[in-house]
This record gives C-alpha cells, structure tokens and sequence, in this order.
C-alpha cells in the first residue's frame, strides 16, 4: 500500500473535485496521506480532511514562502491545531532562499521556533528547505529536532550523511525521475532502508511518465518503482517498508 508522506489537498488545484478524489484513494492502493499546512488556513484544513477521512493525518505550520502572511499569535493557533488527535507533525517548516532572501531573517526565526514547538508538543517536524541548505543544516544542528524528515530532499551524497547523522528521515518524490536529477539518483540508493519515505508533494513534482500532469498519491507508484531498481528492491517492498517508516516517523 501506498503512504503519501507529503501532500496539499487543500491546493486550490483541487477545489473542484477535491472529495471525489480523496473518496478513491482507498480503491488506488493508497492507506495513509499526510496533508501539509503552509500557513492558518491550510493547516485547518489538513485536520478537517484527517476527520473526514481515516486514512489522512494532517500537519500544522508555517511554511517558509508563507512569511509575509505570518502574524504574531499564530504560532499559538499551530499550537493549539497541533493538539487535535490527528495532528501527526508540525510542517511544512523550514527555509526558501528560491525566490529571494528578503525574508531570511524572519524565516530563520520562525524555523526555529516551529523546532522548538515540535519538540515541546512531541512530534516530528517536516522541512523544506530550497536554495538554502547550509543556514538550514546549521539550524537543524542547533535545534536538534527529536523527529523529523527532509521533505523532498534535494541534498547529494555529500550531504545526506549530515542529515542521516541528525536522525531525519529523507522524503524522495517525483524529482527522482526527473531526468538530469544525477544528485538524487546518486544519493537514493545511499539512503539507509528504515530512513526512507515517499511523497507527493501534490499537486505539484508529478514523476515521469507524469511529469507536469497534476500529481495525486497513487502516481507515487513510478517513483517507488525507481526507488526499487536503484536499492535493488522490488516495488512492492520498498511501498510496504516506506509505509511502516512513515507509521513509525509519525506515530501511527
Ligand atoms: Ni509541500
């Protein structure tokens, strides 16, 4: 079965057939979604699809490109969202340099406090990070998060040994079958078999044969199908040891 470490349901992308999609996941293979949280609104509405549905957990947090709508107080409303039974981490959190460093100040900032409240309320932190490994490693260093995973890692071999060494789980998505994606290709197979996950990223990073398409759990299958031919394993046993890692991760 498939375990979708990282999506948004609530994407705008999804609001005209949002329900009718979820309401097949069970049918397509798939037996468990994290839905993100970017900012308030998204966050509330990953918890309200985790109640209408048993196989999504939701997440709560501020995401770093949401820095501009983040307003003193609502690190206490992801708090307070965090309490809900099916709140299974705090994410997505973390630091995007991608579309400037205007906010790096403010982004580190609310990184650090994101780690801080994860470890206080006791569960894993999912990060981004783009175009800013090394403030973020130093962060993460620092902060010593007790959980957590890179969400779509997009480090090298050079780098995943410090993040192994953090004891992160490393999410892999479609960009593994990007075509000139060597750096992941390389490191994939590095990846110790109990620190994997796999992830959408709906609706965005679909894998080829899929690429540009609106991306949904069950297309996670080519990417697991990748991650077989590169750990030498079968389809089937990288979905089922993907799926108990991310039980394990997110207490479930
Ligand atoms: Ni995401």
């Amino acid at each position: 079965m498939i375990f979708d470490s990282h999506a948004h349901y609530d994407s705008h992308q999804f609001d005209e057939d949002r329900f009718a999609i979820l309401d097949t996941m069970p049918e397509t293979g798939v037996s468990g979604i994290v839905n993100c949280g970017c900012d308030i609104p998204s966050s509330k509405m990953s918890l309200d699809f985790s109640d209408k549905y048993d196989f999504v957990y939701g997440a709560v947090g501020f995401h770093p490109g949401c820095i501009e709508d983040y307003k003193e107080g609502d690190l206490d409303i992801i708090k307070e969202l965090s309490h809900h039974k099916k709140c299974v981490a705090i994410g997505e959190v973390g630091l995007d340099y991608h579309y400037g460093k205007e906010f790096k100040e403010e982004q580190k900032e609310l990184f650090i406090k994101q780690i801080r409240l994860a470890n206080e309320v006791g569960k894993p932190v999912i990060v981004h990070e783009r175009e800013a490994f090394s403030d973020c490693y130093e962060i993460l260093k620092a902060e010593k998060p007790d959980k957590g995973v890179m969400h779509c890692f997009s480090g090298n071999k050079e780098t995943l040994p410090l993040i192994l060494n953090l004891g992160l789980y490393i999410g892999v998505g479609g960009t593994l079958t990007f075509k000139n994606n060597v750096k992941t290709v390389e490191m994939c197979p590095l990846i110790p078999k109990d620190r994997i996950l796999l992830e959408t990223d709906a609706p965005y990073l679909a894998p080829v044969p899929l690429r540009g398409k609106r991306n949904y759990s069950p297309y996670i299958i080519h990417v697991a199908e990748r991650v077989g031919e590169l750990m030498n394993l079968t389809t089937e046993e990288v979905l089922k040891i993907t799926e108990e890692n991310a039980k394990k991760l997110f207490g479930i």
